[in-house]
């Protein structure tokens, strides 16, 4: 899809609670700037309440889409006139494309997290080997179909609510093999790729999804991926670099999964690093 000429200044959104800290509207507006366009991004605080009539409002002629956010990442897939195999499978949509009147369920977390694994290093990990995924909501259930649906791979759940993790496993088996397992039952030795997909460390950046013990016993050359981005190194990948792991974190996925949506609402492949460094902070003047 192009931006038809009309539209002189497209919109596009987030719908979010809290939405003042988002970080995409620094991103989306230098993708606008650099795809040359004069269209707007504007993080809106919706509530529960209000998101069927946000979501109506993407109907407008000049609306291109938006992206969702907690909490509206699985409400919203009952407001849409049709989900991308991925939203379905994932059962999450974190990006709304509007075409003539069409709202669309995509989800760009996945395809993001893929890209960023990547530029992380995937291709120098062993072929086949399990993939560790610590969490079991949206974002895990992103890091499942990535793992046996992207990377062919079997995965292994590992989650605080056991329950949780089990009832994604059983979920996902048909897409290939998976386990939930508690960190004392997981083979980490056997496991070259971890991604935290859990909110550990988020809010305290003393907190850690996975004991130092643990981590120690990936083989070498393991790859941690923390979708945590803040601090910028947060304590998982501190750990694991102290251990000569490599680690990696999530603005990567962010940059990624803002490159896929706005090429969906535009059609213009604004390169990654316009995303990314849209969200370095700015140089102290
Ligand atoms: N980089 C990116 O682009 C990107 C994209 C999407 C999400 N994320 C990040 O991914 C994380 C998860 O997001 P989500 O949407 O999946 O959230 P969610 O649906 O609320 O799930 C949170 C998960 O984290 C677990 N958890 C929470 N606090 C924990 C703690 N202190 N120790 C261990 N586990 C804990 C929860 O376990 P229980 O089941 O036991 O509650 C649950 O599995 C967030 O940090 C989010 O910012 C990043």
């Amino acid at each position: 899809m192009t931006v038809p000429d009309r539209l002189k200044t497209p919109r596009a959104f987030l719908f979010a609670d809290p939405a003042a800290h988002s970080l995409s509207p620094r991103m989306h507006g230098a993708a606008f700037a650099h795809a040359g366009l004069r269209g707007t991004y504007e993080a809106r605080r919706v509530s529960a309440a209000e998101l069927p009539a946000a979501v109506a409002g993407l109907r407008a002629p000049d609306v291109l889409g938006a992206n969702l956010s907690l909490p509206h990442k699985e409400a919203a897939l009952p407001l849409l006139d049709s989900l991308s195999d991925a939203a379905r499978a994932i059962g999450a949509v974190n990006t709304v494309i509007h075409e003539t009147g069409q709202l669309r369920g995509e989800n760009t977390d996945a395809p993001g997290l893929l890209a960023a694994l990547r530029d992380a290093g995937l291709a120098e990990l062993p072929p086949g080997a399990p993939v560790v995924i610590l969490g079991a909501g949206g974002a895990a259930r992103a890091a499942a179909f990535v793992a046996l649906r992207d990377l062919r791979r079997p995965a292994w759940i590992v989650n605080r609510t056991l329950e949780r993790a089990q009832a994604l496993a059983d979920e996902f088996q048909a897409f290939g093999e998976v386990w939930a397992a508690s960190a004392g039952a997981t083979p980490w030795d056997a496991a070259p790729l971890v991604i935290n997909a859990s909110s550990a460390g988020l809010n305290d950046p003393g907190q850690t999804p996975l004991d130092a013990a643990l981590l120690a016993r990936l083989p070498a050359g393991a790859l941690v991926y923390d979708m945590v981005y803040k601090p910028a190194e947060t304590r998982l990948m501190r750990e694991a670099r102290a251990l000569g792991l490599s680690a990696d974190n999530g603005l990567g996925m962010l940059a990624h999964q803002a490159r896929l949506a706005f090429r969906a609402w535009t059609g213009a492949d604004v390169p990654a690093h316009v995303f990314l460094d849209a969200l370095r902070p700015p140089e102290p003047a």
